[in-house]
């Protein structure tokens, strides 16, 4: 049973594992519903994970993105490099043979990363989500498909033993793997005939707990994340030793002076504060501020 599974889903091969990737019609709506809800353009270099016979791929690539796609089955790589011939001479597409476990690319290197009726049969979900966080860049987005423990019994119905062998997680879980990612996950939605699709958002700072965020006048190290995983809140934990030029969050945010004096300046009013000190900086206004004493402070804020 488990040659069958692989012949036909898990590492599809052979001519019948080629014709039914050739034209996976029961994914077609995860490739339309995929494509809505990420709707890759030029501007847009988009991984593809778990690619198969590349058909998504090469509905991406119709919309003007450069595209990679990765699939451990040497026969979807093969079936994928035909479907996509030209893009592949024309240099907007990169096929490799691998597991999602080990990216075989360098940090940041993708503005959208896709993973459709795939995720089930990957064997640690939270190693293949921390890859795709990996090499998504800042501000980068992540879609996966794949089908809920609800459909079981349906899968059962239709793929009988081979439904055994597809683990099956809840939305749920995927966020909170994403979010311990440093990811912030978005919308749930139905799929006809598979399971759902889920989003996130890699925030243009880094988000996952142990991360440092260094800007002019300011060391940063994220200590806590508060809240559901859909609005997270982080804590930082921050020095300022010099002067943190003019800008603007894109939500409040709540400080607080745990030792030395920092002048700080939000929307035109001028504040000196010490320890023990707190202020609420609001959405889009613009501040600064200045050490006057190297200050140690208390950050809470959603991520960027
Ligand atoms: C059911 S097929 C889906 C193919 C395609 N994404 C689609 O929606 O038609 C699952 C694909 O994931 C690939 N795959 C499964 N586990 C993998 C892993 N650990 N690393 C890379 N690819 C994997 C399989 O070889 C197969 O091509």
């Amino acid at each position: 049973m488990d040659r069958l599974t692989d012949r036909i889903a898990r590492r599809p091969g052979g001519l019948i594992g080629r014709l039914i990737y050739r034209h996976p019609a029961g994914h077609e709506a995860s490739f339309a519903m995929m494509l809505d809800a990420l709707h890759p353009g030029p501007e847009d270099r988009l991984l593809d994970l778990g690619c198969g016979g590349g058909v998504f791929l090469e509905r991406v690539l119709a919309r003007g993105a450069s595209a990679a796609g990765l699939d451990h089955s040497p026969d979807m790589v093969a079936e994928t490099r035909r479907r996509n011939a030209a893009a592949l001479a024309a240099g907007r597409l990169a096929l490799h043979q691998g597991d999602v476990a080990r990216l075989p690319f360098g940090d940041a290197a993708f503005t959208l990363v896709t993973s459709l009726n795939a995720f089930f049969f990957f064997p640690e979900p939270q190693v293949a989500i921390a890859e795709m966080a990996r090499v998504l860049a800042p501000g980068g987005r992540l879609g996966i498909v794949t089908t809920p423990p609800e459909q079981a019994a349906m899968l059962k119905r239709w793929f009988g033993p081979v439904a055994a062998r597809m683990r099956l997680d809840a939305p749920d879980s995927l966020a909170g793997w994403m979010a311990d990612a440093g990811l912030i996950p978005g919308e749930v939605k139905p799929v006809r005939q598979v399971g759902y699709l889920i989003t996130a958002r890699k925030p243009a700072m880094p988000a996952s707990i142990g991360a440092e965020i260094t800007m002019p006048g300011f060391h940063g190290r994220i200590t806590g994340r508060l809240g559901p995983a859909t609005a997270p809140l982080l804590v930082v934990d921050a020095l300022v030793d010099g002067a943190i030029p003019p800008h603007a969050a894109m939500a409040d945010e709540l400080v607080v002076v745990l030792d030395g004096r920092l002048r700080a300046r939000v929307g035109g009013a001028e504040h000196l504060l010490g320890p023990g000190d707190h202020l609420i900086v609001p959405a889009g206004t613009i501040h600064e501020a200045v050490a006057e004493t190297p200050a140690r402070l208390l950050l809470v804020g959603p991520p960027e």
